[in-house]
Formats: structure tokens, C-alpha cells, sequence
């Protein structure tokens, strides 16, 4: 099983390297999968400093804000603009979009998709202004096999991202015992070469 107390972490490298609002913002994949306690949630975080936020899941979340939006949509299959947000976050969704069965989502929000991990960077890419700021967290080299996670490593995260048309500014690997946490954070390039 997974164990999550990375997020804080995550969550305040990411918040370090926010531009400052007022700024739209989507975090895709905003809902919380293990109902930990003690944790705000990141979206709303952002709500309160006077971020303009939009969030994105395929599952129902429960909290409301002046300032935020919510779409129950699927990133595969979404109706969000194009060239909208400044910037996008996403912590720990990647590696389960398109997995079918996931922890804590109900199963008639549950979706299969082949290729969702391609479609998740098309979409990062569609949705942000030119020179955009995207941060995306992502499980890498989990030591158990998962059915509802998929198998990145290293390179694969980092080549795709560049593949998909956003120049790499920070990235780093944090090691827990029963994986790897990737945290990358990429500015969109001019056009998706993808
Ligand atoms: C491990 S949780 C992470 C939640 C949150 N980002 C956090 O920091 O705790 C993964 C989240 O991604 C959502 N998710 C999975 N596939 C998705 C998809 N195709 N589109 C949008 N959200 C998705 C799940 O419903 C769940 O809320």
C-alpha cells in the first residue's frame, strides 16, 4: 500500500515555485483519494492566497470556494478552454489516468483509457497560455506492482514531458520506501511536437 505523506512536501515545492496571483490556476485531479486528515487541500490553499482555481476529477469532491470551479469531468474527455490557465498542477494523478480501478474512487467514476497518460500531457499542454507553468508529481519505480498504477521510471516521466513540447526547469526525485516520487516542474514551449 501505498503510504502518502509526501504531500506536504509536494505541496510546498510547488508552491515555491508558484508565479504570484492573481493567476488561473487548474489542478487536475484535485479530489483526495485516501481522505488523509490534517492536509488542505491544495486547490483550496491556493483559493485563500487569491488564486482564480479551477479543479478537475472524476470523482465528486465535497468543499466549495468563492474562487474555484469544479468540472466532475475526466482530463481525458474534458470541455476545459484552450490557452486559458497560467498555470497547472497535478499531484499524484498521472500515473493512474486511463488505470480503470483506483483507491477511493467510486467505480462508476472509474475509467479505462490505453494511452491517458498521453492524453493527461496533451491536454497540460492544450489548456496552458504559451510559456505556462505546469508542476506534476508522479509516482515512479513503485517496488509493488499496482493495477491502478503505471510503470514510469525516470526517463520515461522526463522524456515524454519533453516529447510533449514543455521545457523541463526543475525537477527532482524524492525516495520513499515503497517508491519514488518525480516532481517535475515544466514551462510550455511554443507549439506540442507531440
Ligand atoms: C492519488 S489521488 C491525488 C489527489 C490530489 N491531487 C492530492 O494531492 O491528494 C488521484 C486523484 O486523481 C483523480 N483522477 C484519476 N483519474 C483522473 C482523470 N482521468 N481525470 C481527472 N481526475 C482523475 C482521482 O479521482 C483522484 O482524486
Amino acid at each position: 500500500m501505498f503510504e502518502s505523506s509526501q504531500r506536504p512536501r509536494e505541496y510546498l515545492w510547488a508552491y515555491s515555485k508558484l508565479p504570484k496571483p492573481p493567476l488561473k490556476v487548474l489542478d487536475i485531479g484535485c479530489g483526495r483519494s485516501n481522505g488523509e486528515s490534517g492536509i488542505e487541500d491544495f486547490a483550496k490553499f491556493l483559493c485563500e492566497q487569491g488564486y482564480d482555481v479551477t479543479g478537475i476529477d472524476i470523482k465528486p469532491i465535497s468543499w466549495r470556494h468563492e474562487n474555484f470551479t469544479f468540472r466532475h469531468e475526466s482530463i481525458t474527455n474534458n470541455s476545459l478552454p484552450s490557452e486559458t490557465f497560467d498555470v497547472v498542477v497535478s499531484f499524484q494523478v498521472w500515473h493512474h489516468v486511463g488505470m480503470g480501478y483506483q483507491l477511493g474512487v467510486p467505480k462508476e467514476c472509474q475509467e479505462r483509457c490505453a494511452n491517458g497518460h498521453i492524453i493527461f500531457l496533451n491536454e497540460v499542454h492544450r489548456v496552458l497560455k504559451t510559456n505556462g507553468v505546469a508542476i506534476i508529481t508522479t509516482v515512479i519505480e513503485p517496488s509493488l506492482r499496482r493495477d491502478d498504477t503505471r510503470q514510469f521510471t525516470r526517463e520515461t516521466a522526463h522524456n515524454l514531458v519533453v516529447q510533449k513540447g514543455f521545457e523541463v526547469l526543475h525537477e527532482e526525485a524524492i525516495t520513499t520506501p515503497n517508491y519514488t516520487l518525480f516532481l517535475l516542474h515544466l514551462r510550455k514551449k511554443e507549439s506540442n511536437h507531440g
